[in-house]
């Protein structure tokens, strides 16, 4: 039996997931993330969205996870590729990029997607300036991960795996 913790989403992913097939993991990135590689290399690094996106896909048939990809400028655009994927796919990946700070709107689509979450940043937001240090996801989402450039991602991946995982052996 799976508490749900109050405020947070249950770890019981929507979509059934059906035995020996891999469960769909939702990856957003939020805005500017596009720019990965040219923009302010000196805190996000030299590697570009594409290349991440190959690493998890790479990383993914390695978990049994099917990973589908999305990145917009636009927090409309985010919000319905959210509610697209209700009853879809069995966990959410998102760094919401600026919108971490921001949108409360994010944050509601996250909410009603409702399936495991992780929050992933590659910059330590708590090292940078004082806007970045409140996140308005924080609490909404099963765990947090960040500081650790495109390997953030990687990270977050295997936690999403276990929560996959925990939500399969609670009879999800
Ligand atoms: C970011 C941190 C945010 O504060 C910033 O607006 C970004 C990227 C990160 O991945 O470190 O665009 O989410």
């Amino acid at each position: 039996m799976v508490t749900r913790l109050r405020g947070l989403p249950s770890t019981r992913a929507a979509a059934t997931v059906r035995p020996g097939k891999p469960a769909t993991v939702l990856v957003v990135h939020g805005p500017n993330l596009n720019l990965l590689g040219e923009r302010e290399p000196e805190i996000y690094g030299r590697t570009r969205l594409v290349e991440i996106d190959r690493r998890l896909r790479e990383l993914g048939k390695e978990l049994a996870l099917e990973i589908e990809t999305f990145q917009s400028n636009s927090e409309g655009a985010i919000i319905d590729r959210l509610q697209q994927a209700r009853g879809r796919v069995h966990a959410l990946m998102i760094n919401p990029a600026g919108y971490t700070h921001t949108s409360v709107a994010i944050r509601d689509a996250v909410l009603a997607l409702d399936v495991p979450v992780v929050e992933v940043h590659l910059s330590n937001i708590y090292r940078r300036e004082r806007f970045r240090h409140r996140s308005i996801l924080a609490d909404a989402v099963h765990g947090r991960i960040m500081g650790f450039g495109p390997e953030s991602y990687m990270l977050g991946l295997r936690a999403i795996r276990s929560l996959v995982e925990a939500a399969r052996s609670a009879g999800a």
